[in-house]
């Protein structure tokens, strides 16, 4: 049994959908431009027939995801297969044309489209796409399908006789294709027109297609124009909210600048999301896998973390809450009982006496700080001050009471670096 989810496979997938992409722009023509194909054109329509072919025999052979479970039976994959795309995978992949011969391909040929009906479910399976913006994709297919519409209409056209003053078989098809634009288009310039009754029944129904289609165009493409960034539609409609707050509450112009460069920082620093609470809806498995990836940086940036097991880094982590503060911010104010300690991920904070006037030290990311008093329940025993913006996370006491009980080694380095710096203080 072959896995639905290997890389192969998945190419295999993207060949397929290419090849009845193809079909489907190929066949109609070959149908109303009444041409033979030979040479390589030839072969390789016979070749997408054995590929279609072998494409039912792989599906029988490739196990498959539905409902969240993974089917990897035969005899289960069989059965679902059969009573599902089986048919038309079937029908669509049996070489007519070798059977009844290219004199006749309309049949055979017109079966193969009926894998069209798959289009949509191939692309829901390409993980290839799923890491492509969604919007793009979406837009994408959107104008293929609309291109490949025009393309029949065209075709349509010229098997109702359109065009059937040019005798060049590529120019013939582009007046048509341009007739099928300016009618769905609504343009109607009106210098190729229908003559025969059929013709005219036929632009009339193309007219009132088009009309659908054209709004049906505009309002899509609109939409998805519009949330083509959808972190930065959303932010912005968050400033607006908090623009009109701050000037409906008369907030003083510094503090709005304050306000701003904040907003500015976070949407530069993370794109405006809150990580909290976009991982807040998953399952506790899923969110621990989240948090450790979002973390890495700070488990790396952090020295006292290197080394550290597994379970203390997971535990510590998973615990953490990140939290942003703004130049000049008091974080920690000296004398003050406390009960969080705090990691640098990005940013400068400076270690400052009560009245500001000595820096003891400045801390870089990578740093902590705050661990003095959560481990001798003292008064903090000097002031933080944010110099830049600052990415934090914080640990509470609870917490780190937990891991310094279970992991007595990390005890020990906090202890050490917390005596080493009450003693260059000190000094
Ligand atoms: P805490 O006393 O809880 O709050 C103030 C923090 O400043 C303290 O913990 C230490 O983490 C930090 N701190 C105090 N003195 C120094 C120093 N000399 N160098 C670096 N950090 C310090």
């Amino acid at each position: 049994m072959f896995s639905y989810d290997s890389a192969w496979k998945r190419a295999w997938g993207l060949l397929i959908l290419l090849l009845i992409f193809f079909s489907a722009v190929e066949i109609p023509l070959w149908l109303v431009l009444d041409y033979h194909p030979v040479g390589n054109l030839l072969i390789f329509h016979q070749a997408i027939s054995y590929f279609f072919l072998l494409d039912v025999v792989l599906n029988f052979r490739t196990s498959i995801h539905v409902g969240g479970k993974t089917i990897t039976s035969g005899s289960e994959v069989a059965r679902h297969y059969l009573r599902t795309w089986f048919l038309v995978d079937f029908l669509s992949a049996i070489p007519m044309e070798l059977i009844l011969g290219f004199e006749d391909p309309l049949f055979g040929s017109v079966l193969r489209l009926l894998r069209l009906l798959r289009v949509k479910q191939l692309l829901s399976q390409q993980r290839l796409f799923t890491s492509l913006n969604p919007t793009i994709l979406r837009l994408a297919v959107f104008i293929s399908w609309v291109l490949l519409a025009a393309h029949w209409i065209s075709c349509i056209w010229i098997s109702l006789g359109g065009c059937a003053e040019e005798t060049d078989i590529l120019r013939r098809y582009l007046r048509s294709m341009y007739w099928a634009f300016a009618t769905l288009g609504t343009v109607g310039y009106g210098d190729i027109t229908p003559v025969t009754n059929m013709q005219t029944i036929y632009a009339i129904f193309v007219m009132i297609l088009g009309a659908g289609m054209y709004g049906y165009i505009i309002g899509n493409v609109a939409s998805l124009l519009a949330n083509m960034d959808v972190a930065k539609v959303q932010f912005s409609e968050k400033m607006d909210k908090i623009n009109a707050f701050l000037s409906y509450r008369n907030i003083p112009i510094e503090l709005q600048e304050k306000v701003h460069g904040y907003y500015n920082y976070i949407w530069e620093s993370r794109q405006g999301y809150d990580e909290s609470v976009v991982i807040e809806g998953l399952p506790p498995s899923l969110k621990t896998e989240i948090s450790l990836f979002l973390n890495r940086e700070i488990i790396q940036k952090v020295p006292l973390f290197h080394g550290a097991g597994s379970d203390l880094v997971r535990d510590i982590v998973l615990s953490m809450q990140p939290v942003v503060f703004m130049p000049g911010d008091k974080i920690v104010q000296k004398g003050e009982l406390g009960d969080t300690m705090f990691f640098i991920s990005h940013g400068r904070v400076e270690v400052i006496s009560e009245d500001g006037a000595e820096v003891y030290a400045t801390l870089n990311e990578g740093n902590f700080f705050g661990e003095i008093a959560l481990l001798t329940m003292e008064p903090r025993t000097a002031t933080i001050r944010a110099a830049d913006y600052c990415d934090l996370y914080v640990l509470h006491k609870k917490v780190f009471d937990r891991v310094l009980e279970k992991y007595p080694e990390f005890s020990e380095n906090i202890r050490l670096q917390a005596e080493k710096r009450r003693q260059t203080r000190d000094h």
